[in-house]
């Protein structure tokens, strides 16, 4: 791997986006990933539990809704393992190579859920979070809100059954987006909120520019004009 793929970066970049259930991450993480590939930067897209064959058997144990009741702490642990397995093994090395990484949730999940949402101790969950990221702060981060923890809720759950998380119930999504905000407020500017109650198109818009600072070209409105993003809102884009 060489950093010829990256027309400014000589290290990495790690961008992470964080939400509630339903917040359309995926696709403003595809749709991220494709301009930056256009513009000639190497990309690697990950989610969190996930990425590594351990972190995707881990992700399938804690969301398992048959595994009901989870301890808190072993919840928070599980995720923490998935996420060193996926720091060493994959995004440490992608950094160094000079890649752009797109992490669907990192850190700031463990917070907002078991933190917030569970009510874990938020020190010790940054502690663990450190230690787990091996000292990885994300370069930006984008917190992606949609209308309320109802309504995405109800989104992620339209297609198939919920996983042990979305059945936490409405209460605990309403402490976890409250702790997203909060953590924005606090984060001194690498949290950045992105309203996706509008049209998809306006929504990718917004994380473009929400990066611009991270990603200059990202703001070139030759490039980026309202035609590009128009693709997002024909319905057989999804
Ligand atoms: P998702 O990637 O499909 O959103 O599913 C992951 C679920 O795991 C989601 O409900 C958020 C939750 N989660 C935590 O509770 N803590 C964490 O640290 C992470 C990364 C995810």
């Amino acid at each position: 791997m060489t950093d010829e793929g990256n027309p400014s970066a000589d290290a990495g970049v790690l961008i992470t986006f964080e939400g509630g259930e339903g917040a359309g991450k995926t696709t403003h993480i595809r749709f991220l990933a494709k301009a930056l590939e256009e513009l000639g930067y190497s990309v690697l897209m990950l989610r969190e539990p996930g990425g590594t064959e351990l972190g995707e058997a881990l992700r399938t144990l804690v969301l398992d809704p048959s595994l009901a009741p989870v301890s808190p702490r072993c919840e928070m642990l599980i995720y923490e393992a998935a996420r060193a397995q996926l720091v060493d093994e994959v995004i440490r090395p992608a950094l160094e190579a000079g890649k752009i990484v797109l992490c669907d949730r990192f850190t700031d999940s463990t917070e907002a859920y078991q933190g917030f949402g569970r009510g874990i101790d938020r020190g010790q969950i940054q502690s663990a979070n450190l230690f787990a990221a091996d000292g990885l702060v994300p370069d930006a981060t984008l917190l992606l809100r949609c209308e309320g923890a109802a309504e995405g809720l109800v989104r992620a759950t339209h297609h198939g059954t919920a996983d042990r998380l979305e059945q936490a119930g409405i209460d605990f999504h309403q402490r976890v987006q409250l702790g997203f905000d909060q953590m924005r407020q606090e984060s001194g500017g690498r949290i950045r909120l992105v309203d996706t109650s509008g049209p998809k198109s306006l929504t990718a818009a917004q994380v473009f520019s929400a990066l611009a600072d991270v990603i200059p070209a990202l703001a070139d409105p030759r490039t980026f004009d309202e035609d590009y993003f128009a693709v997002l809102d024909v319905r057989s884009h999804g």
